[in-house]
């Protein structure tokens, strides 16, 4: 069967991650959160007080890191690791959530971590999910998924995964941040989140997990015997 590469984009929290991992997982595939990436830098950005309009500091910055993926053999999943250091739990924090559409939408930033994907999925073999995947990391994926549900369903799936972790946060700050991610996202100059034309549409408002793996899965399947 031929190898292939899933891009799956969409607004955050419509279940983009836990689908891709679920697929990956089946598929024996390489799962790339792209988000996280983006969420490591801001983490470092945030650590180190970069100043986001001085283009000079970011690309030092960007310079000193290193993000990478490791195994978690333990806990069945793999985690974000920024310059040897895991930050798998830092990063999906709420302060990091608030800065991440404003660092994600820098340029340099873009090229530096669209690079690493592109080495990352070179040889096939990746589910990536993120915003710009099947637009610019890889326009040539032979499978590409473009997520959403409906902002309610959102919101309380990740109040949940907040909620299981120990973060005290409201429905309300939860909804805004989206909003203001989604906006921001999306309106961009520097390769917004847009479905592209040939993007197969779920909408996981209102279905199981299992169902929505399975739909990706079927998708993959035909694409992989093509
Ligand atoms: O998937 P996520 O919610 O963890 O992503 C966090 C932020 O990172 C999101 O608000 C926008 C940015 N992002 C991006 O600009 N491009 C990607 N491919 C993935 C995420």
């Amino acid at each position: 069967m031929k190898k292939i590469n899933i891009a799956i984009d969409g607004f955050s929290g419509c279940g983009k991650s836990s689908t891709a991992k679920a697929v990956a997982r089946v598929l024996d595939y390489k799962f790339i959160d792209t988000g996280a990436m983006y969420r490591a830098v801001t983490l470092y950005f945030l650590r180190n007080k970069v100043d986001l309009n001085d283009p000079a500091q970011v690309v030092d910055a960007l310079s000193e890191i290193t993000i990478d993926f490791r195994p978690n053999k333990e806990l069945g999943k793999s985690e974000t690791f920024l310059n040897q250091q895991n930050v798998e739990e830092e990063i999906r924090k709420m302060y990091v959530s608030e800065m991440v559409s404003p660092v994600s939408a820098i340029k340099a930033v873009r090229v530096a971590m669209v690079a690493q994907q592109q080495e990352m999925g070179k040889d096939r073999g990746v589910v990536m999910d993120g915003r710009d995947i099947a637009s610019v990391v890889f326009p040539d994926a032979e499978l590409k998924v473009f997520m959403k549900a409906s902002d309610e369903a959102r919101a309380k799936r990740r109040l949940k995964e907040l909620e299981e972790k120990g973060e005290r946060v409201s429905l309300d700050e939860i909804a805004r941040n989206f909003r203001e991610r989604d906006e921001q996202d999306s309106t961009r100059k520097e390769s917004p989140l847009i479905q592209v034309p040939e993007a197969v549409v779920i909408d996981t408002s209102d279905l199981e997990f299992e169902d929505q793996v399975q739909k990706v899965l079927a998708l993959a399947q035909e694409r992989m015997t093509e």
